[in-house]
């Protein structure tokens, strides 16, 4: 083959699991006019986000707002907070958010102009706190969230959750194998499967109807998303799955 027939080079596919910053440079990967793309594009602007966590926060929200409307959204461990203001875009009844993290990263702010630019109605509703998940209280009527809390404090938002009778939705992130929460599910499945069958049955014992559902693995194969609500009085739960 010449140079003149070679094969085009095929352009490289654009991974949404990447840690890269999305910045102006990708502003055209988001040309539409749907919420997502105006997303993308406020994203862009700000360009300080890893490509994975727009796409984790966006998969995590829309299916946590088919199941949960309303009140204040907490977002434990939220680092930028992307995840507590998409939910408030996708569900206005929710008034305010406020996002927990002991290391708020210097570029929060940036991000949270730029989707102010473009949500004017965002403006003041969001709070940043610095602190560990116990830093703000929390209240039977609030939604609380947590992406990717690392290991164990998956189990700390889970239980404070459950202690106030709130909703919580979580994508668990890195697993502690060496805790022995996974046994003695060890011998059925893998390791990190089993400690989130655990926090999934631990939350029907605790009086809680159970959604497991997960977000593409191509976004990041920690994608399992529990979500979970105080049953309803009278009316008996289960531990439900779907995409
Ligand atoms: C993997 S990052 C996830 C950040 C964000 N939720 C996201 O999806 O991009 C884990 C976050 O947990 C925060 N963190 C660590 N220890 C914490 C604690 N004790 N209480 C609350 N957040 C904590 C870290 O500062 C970090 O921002």
């Amino acid at each position: 083959m010449t140079a003149v027939d070679a094969e085009p080079l095929a352009a490289p596919r654009f991974s949404k699991s990447a840690r890269g910053r999305l910045t102006t440079k990708d502003l055209g990967r988001f040309p539409g006019g749907t919420l997502f793309d105006r997303l993308g594009r406020a994203v862009c602007g700000a360009s300080c986000l890893p490509r994975r966590e727009l796409y984790e926060a966006w998969e995590m929200a829309r299916r946590v707002r088919r199941r949960f409307r309303g009140g204040r959204v907490v977002d434990l461990a939220g680092g930028h907070g992307l995840l507590a203001q998409i939910l408030l875009l996708l569900d206005d009844t929710s008034r305010t958010a406020v996002v927990v993290d002991p290391v708020v990263p210097a570029s929060a702010p940036r991000v949270q102009a730029a989707l102010c630019e473009i949500w004017p109605r965002l403006d003041g509703r969001v709070t940043f706190v610095c602190g560990d998940l116990h830093a703000t209280a929390i209240g039977p009527t609030d939604l609380v969230v947590s992406c990717h809390a690392c290991g164990a404090l998956t189990d700390l938002v889970i239980e404070r959750a459950v202690a106030a009778g709130a909703r919580v939705a979580a994508l668990p992130c890195c697993h502690d194998l060496g805790s022995g929460a996974a046994e003695p599910l060890r011998g059925w499945v893998d390791g990190p499967l089993a400690i989130d069958i655990g926090r999934a049955t631990r939350l029907g014992e605790a009086g809680y109807r159970v959604w497991t559902q997960t977000i593409p693995a191509e976004i990041t194969e920690k994608n399992r998303l529990l979500m979970a609500a105080p049953k309803a009085r009278g009316v008996r739960g289960a531990i439900i799955s779907g995409t």
